[in-house]
């Protein structure tokens, strides 16, 4: 390898570094307001215990293959079967990651002469899939039902003749803002449509039991709903709640899903009782849902800010450098708060991030939001 074959990507990183851009991996640390572990189940002793359980009773660390071959543990099919019963679902499928997930539903299930209408914040892992995709796609503005309304009506006009996918996500990961599920619903159903929704931040704390914003509509044929685990279950892999021959046709043309080595079976395991735990512990719900609420309060006290009023509250600073600076300075500090900049966002609104998690008690937070307003003072635009 010559010096210029890596030179070029050391170009890339320094202009990425100018435009304050750059990001690196840190080492963990700090008062928790950065994991999306809502209901502290990550390191549970009960995760724990499931997994030390499934390991006595034979279960093995590796999958040894794609479920389609030697993979296709019993421990999946349990939790698929589990998962169905407890969302409501004709049947899910589970993946190694949300993003795979995504890239897979949305680059296998749409077809050719279908159109996408995404909503403009949706999640990269759609538009990973959005882009392989044989369908059209194209953005709608964010939370506006009419903008997908119009951009359906006008493809049809221009005589498209598949059929309308509306993707969305139900609660924003980087707004903390909820869709219109109901209203999105019933424009899917109005225009013989699909709507998928990726409740990546709602599964486990929100809707009834924590099923999410879509309880009610998982058994429809043209609903498909994605729960990742990584976040409120505190485990990891994703759910993929869908009609039988949805999930059936996923089986047979996702790539990223037959091409792959199935998730650990002590994963499935983890995740089954991650499942058991949400029905076992709804205290655990009603105390994120008073820290939540006192949260967003205390956002509007010390910082000025309106919280979005779920547990994802971003702070909106606009300038790549000072969100940077003032996240390095709460972290010093002591508070794992991190700056979200582009692409992740739009350009122009870096901002802080922060989740609220069990992680964290109310005195906490009080301290810390404190603590922000006077950095932030001190860091002036
Ligand atoms: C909305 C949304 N969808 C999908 C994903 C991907 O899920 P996973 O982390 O399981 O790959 C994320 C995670 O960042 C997300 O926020």
């Amino acid at each position: 390898m010559t010096p210029a074959g890596l030179a070029r990507y050391e170009t890339t990183l320094a202009g990425l570094e100018r435009k304050g851009r750059r990001r690196e991996l840190m080492a963990q640390g700090g008062v928790d307001f950065s994991s999306n572990d809502y209901l502290a189940f990550a390191g549970s002793t009960r995760l724990a215990a499931a997994v030390t359980a499934a390991l006595q009773r034979g279960t093995p660390v590796g999958a040894g293959g794609s479920r389609l071959l030697r993979g296709n543990h019993p421990e999946h099919v349990a939790l698929e079967d589990e998962a169905a019963a407890f969302f409501g679902a004709e049947r899910v499928l589970y993946f190694g990651s949300g993003y795979a997930a995504n890239a897979a539903l949305f680059s296998t299930l749409p077809q050719r002469g279908d159109i996408i209408v995404y909503d403009a914040l949706v999640h990269a892992s759609a538009h990973e899939g959005i882009q392989a995709s044989r369908a059209q796609a194209v953005a709608a503005a964010h939370n506006d039902v009419e903008a997908f309304a119009r951009a359906i009506e006008q493809w049809r006009n221009d005589g498209g003749i598949g059929h309308p996918w509306i993707a969305v996500e139900s609660l924003y990961s980087m707004d903390g803002d909820r869709a219109p599920v109901p209203e999105l619903a019933a424009l899917a159903e109005r225009h013989d449509g699909f709507l998928v929704i990726d409740e990546a931040h709602a599964t486990g704390v929100y809707g009834p039991g924590g099923r999410g914003f879509a309880a009610g509509l998982e058994n429809r044929a043209n609903v498909i709903v994605l729960h990742t685990c990584g976040k409120a279950l505190g485990v990891s892999g994703a759910l993929l709640g869908a009609s039988a021959v949805l999930c059936d046709y996923l089986v047979n043309r996702a790539r990223g899903f037959i091409y792959s080595t199935a998730p650990s079976p002590l994963m499935a395991a983890a995740v089954r009782e991650a499942l058991r735990m949400l029905v076992d512990e709804p205290q655990r719900r009603t105390d994120f849902d008073t820290l939540r609420a006192f949260a967003n309060a205390e956002l509007a006290a010390k910082i000025g800010v309106e919280g979005s009023g779920s547990q994802i509250l971003p702070v909106l600073i606009g300038d790549n450098g000072r969100a940077v600076r003032i996240a390095a300075r709460m972290r010093e500090e002591g508070f794992d708060i991190r700056a979200i900049r582009p692409p992740t966002v739009p350009e122009g609104t870096a901002r802080l991030r922060i989740a609220i998690t069990l992680n964290v008690d109310s005195q906490t937070i009080t301290r810390t939001f404190t603590r922000l307003a006077a950095i932030m003072a001190e860091e002036k635009p």
